[in-house]
């Protein structure tokens, strides 16, 4: 478990509502709605720059898909695919995430590549 990081109690978590993240180098987000969450490196794949302008802003205005900010890639928030802009069919990628007596924790020892 020693590469496993609390982001925030799960109840300080927003639904729907994000929350950035940087552990150990890694930039990345939490994307609540309602029970289903998930988390992602904060690195949009069309030119890899991150998605949010600013901190814990990552869904789009309906707290409904994750939005880049840049040229308004959107991606479904419980598979990371982009499914609207110049990304489509390409996926965010994931970081681990678990819920733990009410405490949200990512693991960074079972990060994909990321290239
Ligand atoms: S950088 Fe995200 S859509 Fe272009």
């Amino acid at each position: 478990m020693s590469d496993t990081y609390e982001i925030c109690a799960l109840a300080d978590l927003p639904d729907p509502g994000s929350r950035g993240f940087e552990v150990e180098d890694v930039e990345g987000f939490v994307v609540r709605r309602g029970d289903a969450l998930h988390a992602y490196v904060d690195r949009c794949p069309h030119t890899g720059v991150p998605l949010a302008w600013s901190p814990n802003t990552h869904l789009d205005a309906e707290g409904r898909l994750v939005q880049c900010s840049m040229h308004g890639a959107l991606f479904l928030p419980d598979t990371g695919e982009c499914i609207h802009g110049p990304c489509v069919g390409r996926f965010l990628t994931p970081v681990p995430i678990l819920v733990e007596g009410g405490r949200v924790l990512i693991r960074l020892d079972e990060l994909p590549e990321i290239d």
